[in-house]
């Protein structure tokens, strides 16, 4: 796996890329994260406590966080990506759990993401989401799950321009408040049977 990708954008000048988390990031990522708050949105994705206290142990906890280490049972390890335009500024999130093998049950989907309030409806978040497809291609990942929780048409709407079929609901109570898409990554890219 790669550790950045990085793109020019059509206008040739703005570089949009997605990285791990760094120190040197810190600023930046704070700053993103105050805009949530701000917004009322709060940022309830990362353990956010430890990453004002200490940057830099926030950074050694998702680095541990994607490699297992001390996770409890039912966790799956998980890579944190942030969308950086040109070098420095976060405008978004996105989370890849690459080793959970969707079913069409309740449980961890694959990818969860966020784009900071003021840097929406730009399409950042497709491209967001479109950088995190080409890490799960790569590693050969036949396709990848999503679940979206209540109302929310923008999130919807990007998952469904990226290929995204929803998937039947299951039986439960759940159902009701989840939609879960299927984004197949290559050919014969099916969802793992209901179980
Ligand atoms: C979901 C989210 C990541 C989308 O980010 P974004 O940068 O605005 O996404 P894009 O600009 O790439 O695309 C948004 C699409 O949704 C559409 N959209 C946005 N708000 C909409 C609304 N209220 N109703 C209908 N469509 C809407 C846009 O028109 C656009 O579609 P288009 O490309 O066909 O025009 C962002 O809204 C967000 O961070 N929300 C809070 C966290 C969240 O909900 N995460 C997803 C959990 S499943």
């Amino acid at each position: 796996m790669t550790d950045s990708h990085a793109r020019l954008e059509p206008n040739g000048r703005e570089r949009l890329e997605l990285r791990r988390l760094e120190v040197g990031l810190g600023r930046e990522y704070l700053a993103m994260v105050d805009e949530f708050e701000s917004a009322g949105e709060g940022y309830p994705y990362n353990n956010i406590e430890l990453a004002r206290r200490d940057f830099a142990a926030f950074v050694r906890e998702l680095e541990d966080e994607e490699r297992g280490v001390g996770l409890p049972p039912g966790v799956f390890p998980q890579i944190t990506f942030v969308l950086v335009l040109a070098g420095r500024t976060v405008l978004g999130e996105i989370r890849f759990r690459p080793s959970v093998a969707p079913a069409h049950g309740p449980g961890p989907d694959n990818i969860g993401y966020n784009i900071r309030p003021t840097a929406r409806r730009k399409g950042f978040g497709g491209r967001q989401l479109a950088l995190v497809l080409d890490e799960a291609r790569a590693l050969g990942l036949p396709g990848v799950r999503l679940a979206v929780e209540g109302e929310n048409p923008a999130s919807a709407a990007i998952i469904l321009k990226h290929g995204g079929v929803l998937l039947p609901r299951p039986d439960d109570a759940q159902a009701v408040q989840v939609a879960l898409y299927w984004i197949a990554l290559r050919w014969g890219g099916v969802p793992i049977a209901p179980t």
